[in-house]
């Protein structure tokens, strides 16, 4: 079974986006907004008997239904408003994801955890510390998204099809996310072969910057997320092996410890099942170590 706390527009998508893909029998939908994930999952179950998806989803506000939960995934709290940075909500959400992961240890201490509120890499390192999970079973969606964005400007600037795209972008899901055009490549040609710098730099200030302009013009992001939660869901519960990056807990890694924050995992059955060390250039090592002191600061000041 899938949990999904938070049953607003992203939870509702992820919910979506996950039933489609046929990679669990059960989705349990779960809020404090007395009626909202009972009606979600009622909505969504009728388009799902329309399409003849056995996938059942049922909405609660009773955390202790969460039992049994293969993976809860943590969307609650609240989202960013026009001209708001994602680190702009830690005071907001770090008392609501740390109560949600309470109730995840206490009613669901097998599962793994996919935490998506933001600021995401200080709330999987809560998520990390309050559960007392191993590391493994903690990786938060940040840098799928990003690479999802990032993708779509590849597309715009090659032309080429996104089914020959396969984009790189890992560090903080934030100001200082780093997209990387060195392990990006168009049907395996890097993308630093296909653009020139001008043209690559570009794109990347271009990923960092999308989400607040979607927000500015729609007041949300919605379908990418919900389709990178279901993405990494599918990882986990198809035991795929893919190569995803995601906010994990480094303990040396990339030159790094203590700290949670977006880096290639092989993602399967066990969750975070290898971290993969790219030989960063010395410009990626500063902009990932910009990223790192972000996170560490904003960690620094949590209560936990
Ligand atoms: C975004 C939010 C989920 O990037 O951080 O759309």
């Amino acid at each position: 079974m899938i949990t999904i706390v938070g049953s607003g527009k992203v939870g509702g998508a992820a919910a979506l986006f996950t039933a489609l893909r046929k990679v669990t029998d059960e989705i349990l939908l779960l809020d404090v907004v007395q009626g909202l994930p009972q009606g979600e999952a009622m909505d969504l179950n009728h388009m799902l008997s329309e399409k003849g998806i056995d996938v059942n989803i049922r909405g609660s506000n009773d955390y202790s239904e969460m039992k049994g939960s293969d993976i809860v995934v943590v969307v609650a709290g609240s989202g960013r408003k026009p001209g708001m940075t994602r680190m702009d909500l830690l005071k907001i959400n770090a008392s609501i994801v740390k109560g949600v992961v309470e109730n995840i240890r206490q009613h669901a201490k097998d599962a793994m955890i996919i935490p998506v509120t933001n600021p995401l890499d200080p709330m999987a390192y809560i998520a990390y510390k309050v559960s007392g999970f191993d590391k493994s079973r903690i990786f938060g969606m940040g840098n799928m998204l990003d690479l999802s964005r990032f993708m779509q400007f590849i597309h715009e600037a090659t032309g080429y099809s996104r089914n020959s795209i396969r984009a790189m972008v890992i560090g903080e899901h934030g100001e200082n996310m780093l997209p990387l055009p060195r392990f990006s490549t168009v049907a395996g040609i890097p993308l630093t072969s296909l653009l020139p710098k001008q043209k690559t730099d570009e794109i990347v200030q271009a990923t960092r910057g999308v989400a607040a302009k979607v927000i500015e013009l729609k007041g949300a992001t919605v379908h990418a997320p919900g389709n990178a939660i279901s993405a990494m869901i599918e990882a986990v519960m198809n035991d795929t092996k893919q190569v995803i990056p995601v906010a994990t807990y480094l303990d040396g890694q990339y030159g790094h410890s203590g700290v949670t924050i977006g880096v290639p995992a092989v993602i399967g059955r066990n969750g975070v099942e290898k971290i993969v060390e790219l030989d960063l250039d010395a410009a990626e090592k500063e902009w990932f170590k910009k990223g790192v002191d972000s996170v560490k600061s904003a960690i620094a000041g949590l209560e936990l």
